[in-house]
C-alpha cells in the first residue's frame, strides 16, 4: 500500500490489467461480475488498486501496478536459485532484472519447460502450497517401454522413500514417452515415480502449469502471462482447494 496510490476509476485499472477495453469494462461492471472489498461494484466507482480487493467472476483480479507474471521455457542446465556458488547459468538471467521478480516453484537443473516467475507474493504462494494441488504435466522420456502394469502403478501410486505418491494422470505417448500429471511438488518426484518402476528419466520437459501451456515458446524464451492466464490459475487453486469440513451433530 502506498500513500500516494492514485484513486482511479474501475474501469482504468480493470482495462490496464489486461480484461479488455474501458467498454468492456464497463459491461463487465454493469453485468455485476465485479465486486469490490466483496460488495457488487458500480459503473462510476474509484479506487486505489492495491488498497482493495477486486474480484471478476469471483477471482481476484491481478490489477495492483507493477505486478508481472512470466512464462519460462527454462532450457536444461539452467539452476532455478537466484544464485548458483558453482557459477551456473540462472532463470533470473533469463528474464528482466527489474522488477524483480522469483521463481513460483523450482525444476530440476536439467529439468526443461515451463516455469512461472512473478513478483506477485500471494499467487506464488498459493500455486507452491501442497493443499491447492495445482496440476502439472511432464513429459518424461525414459529408458526402456513401460507396460501397462508399470504405467498402472504410477497413476495408482508408488511407494518413495517420503510416502506414496498421490494418484496421477499417466499415459505412454509412444515408445518409451510418458505424460505424466501430478498435483504433488515433492523434491524430483517424477524422477523418483521413474526410478520406482525401473524406467529412469533421459529427459523430462514439463508441458503444463495449472491451464498454462506454450508449445511455441523456445528454450531459454519469456512471454507474460495475459490476464486470461493469471485468473486461469487462480481459479485453479480455487477448484482444487480441498472440500471444507463441516461439524455433524452426533
Ligand atoms: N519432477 C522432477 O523429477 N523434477 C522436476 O524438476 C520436476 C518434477
Amino acid at each position: 500500500m502506498t500513500e500516494s496510490e492514485p484513486v482511479e476509476r474501475l474501469q482504468k485499472v480493470l482495462a490496464r490489467a489486461g480484461y479488455g477495453s474501458r467498454r468492456h469494462c464497463e459491461t463487465l461492471i454493469f453485468d455485476e461480475r465485479v465486486t469490490i472489498d466483496g460488495k457488487l461494484a458500480t459503473i462510476g466507482d474509484r479506487v486505489a488498486p492495491s488498497e482493495v480487493r477486486i474480484e471478476v467472476d469471483g477471482i481476484l483480479a491481478p490489477v495492483a501496478p507493477g505486478l508481472v507474471h512470466y512464462l519460462l521455457n527454462k532450457p536444461p542446465g539452467v539452476v532455478t536459485t537466484a544464485a548458483d556458488p558453482e557459477g551456473r547459468p540462472t532463470i533470473l538471467s533469463l528474464v528482466p532484472d527489474e522488477p524483480r521478480v522469483f521463481p513460483v516453484g523450482r525444476l530440476d537443473l536439467m529439468t526443461e519447460g515451463l516455469i512461472i516467475l512473478t513478483n506477485d507474493g500471494d499467487l506464488a504462494q498459493d500455486l507452491m502450497h501442497p493443499s491447492k494441488g495445482v496440476e502439472k504435466e511432464y513429459l518424461a522420456q525414459v529408458h526402456g517401454d513401460p507396460t501397462p502394469a508399470s504405467v498402472r502403478s504410477l497413476r495408482e501410486g508408488v511407494a518413495l522413500e517420503d510416502g506414496m505418491t498421490a494418484p496421477a494422470k499417466v499415459s505412454r505417448v509412444s515408445e518409451g514417452l510418458l505424460r505424466i500429471t501430478i498435483h504433488e511438488g515433492r523434491n524430483r518426484q517424477v524422477r523418483r515415480m521413474c526410478d520406482a518402476v525401473g524406467h529412469p528419466v533421459v529427459r523430462l520437459v514439463r508441458t503444463r502449469i495449472g491451464g498454462v501451456g506454450d508449445a511455441t515458446l523456445k528454450p531459454g524464451e519469456y512471454r507474460e502471462l495475459t490476464v486470461k492466464e493469471v485468473t486461469r490459475l487462480a481459479s485453479a487453486l480455487i477448484q482444487e482447494r480441498p472440500p471444507v469440513m463441516v461439524a455433524t451433530p452426533k
